[in-house]
């Protein structure tokens, strides 16, 4: 068994992390998270959604947060900011903030299609075909997400079938990578590899990225399992930020911070600095005041309080 020599990590605190939270973060302190994010070395940052603020109120400063990131003097040039994308409308504003990379969001369960995104999956990615027209004609790149990839929040177990069918899908309308989303955190290694292997018999593994809620506890675990297949890309959120408005129950995706510190564990690169990665979840978790819910992260920072 070989694992992936490097792995690369999408951020998707910002986004897919503070898009859960009660309390409007002011978007001075996105910004600044963001951008510590950089410094620390994760090369793609989803920053923000172009979504209905009705729907999704903490996203309501998409285009302040974009523009003040691209226009940063710390914005890094080998750094992605990609945004999600709904449909057109969301498009057309992300594109007007500056935006050169968007993600488009399908799910594999139609219940779970019409809460997300009020359409049907077949609707959706009517809507979806339009965004990647507009977004080949500009040369911008677009990245899918399938949710409920393992499981629906409404429907139970979903058939690694269907979310293969979507993920294909979304690859030949044009998307340079899916990433399979156990949106509510249910998946365990077996389940988590059957539904990899169902999507990789139909499209490429270096197309195909993983995106692990943590409500079980298993991310860890399915990360694992997804590297023995040849996965070499995760989204995660740094300090264990977030869950899905449309997902009851569901907690944060992975952690930044213990995905790091496991791949350190198994020599795989991933660019990141902990030091700085710790840091950023201080700096978040410290605004939100409560601890970061990584454990790796907790840990680490317990034992330089003790001096070890
Ligand atoms: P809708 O109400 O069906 O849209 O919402 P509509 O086309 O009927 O339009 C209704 C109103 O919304 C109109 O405004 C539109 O202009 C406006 P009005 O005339 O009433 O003033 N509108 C928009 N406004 C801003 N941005 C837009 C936009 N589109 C229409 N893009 C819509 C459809 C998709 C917009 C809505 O359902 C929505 O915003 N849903 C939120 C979805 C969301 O953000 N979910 C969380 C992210 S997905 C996720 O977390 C999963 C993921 O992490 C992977 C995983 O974990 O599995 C990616
Ligand atoms: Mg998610």
């Amino acid at each position: 068994m070989s694992l992936p020599q490097r792995v690369k990590l999408v951020e998707v605190g910002p986004r897919d992390g503070l898009q859960n939270e009660r309390q409007l973060v002011p978007a001075a302190i996105k910004i600044e998270l963001i951008e510590r994010l950089a410094a620390a070395g994760l090369s793609a940052i989803e920053t923000t959604s172009f979504v209905s603020s009705k729907w999704v109120p903490q996203m309501a400063d998409n285009a302040e947060v974009l523009r003040a990131v691209l226009a940063s003097p710390r914005r890094r040039s080998q750094v992605s900011y990609p945004v999600l994308t709904p449909n057109l409308k969301g498009f057309d504003a992300a594109l007007e903030a500056g935006a050169q990379e968007v993600a488009i969001f399908a799910a594999a369960s139609e219940t779970f299609s019409q809460k997300n995104i009020n359409c049907s999956i077949a609707e959706s990615l009517k809507r979806f075909a339009a965004v990647l027209d507009a977004a080949s004609a500009l040369e911008i790149r677009v990245r899918g997400y399938v949710s409920c990839g393992v499981a629906c929040p409404y429907e139970g177990a979903v058939d690694p079938a269907k979310t293969a069918r979507v993920a294909r899908q979304l690859f030949e309308m044009g998307c340079y990578e899916v990433s399979l989303g156990d949106t509510i955190g249910a998946g365990t290694p077996a389940s988590v590899q059957r539904m990899i292997e169902a999507c990789a018999a139909l499209l490429p593994i270096d197309r195909l990225a993983g995106h692990y809620h943590d409500t079980y506890g298993m991310a860890i675990a399915n990360i694992y399992a997804s590297l023995e297949l040849g996965m070499a890309v995760f989204d995660s959120s740094i300090a264990g930020l977030g869950g899905c408005p449309y997902a009851a129950g569901a907690t944060g995706n992975v952690a930044t911070e213990d995905v790091v510190y496991l791949l350190q564990g198994l020599d795989i690169e991933t660019g990141v600095d902990m030091e700085q990665l710790l840091a950023a979840g201080q700096f978040i978790a410290g605004y939100l005041g409560r601890e970061p819910a990584s454990k790796a992260a907790r840990a680490l920072l317990a034992r330089r309080g003790a001096g070890c």
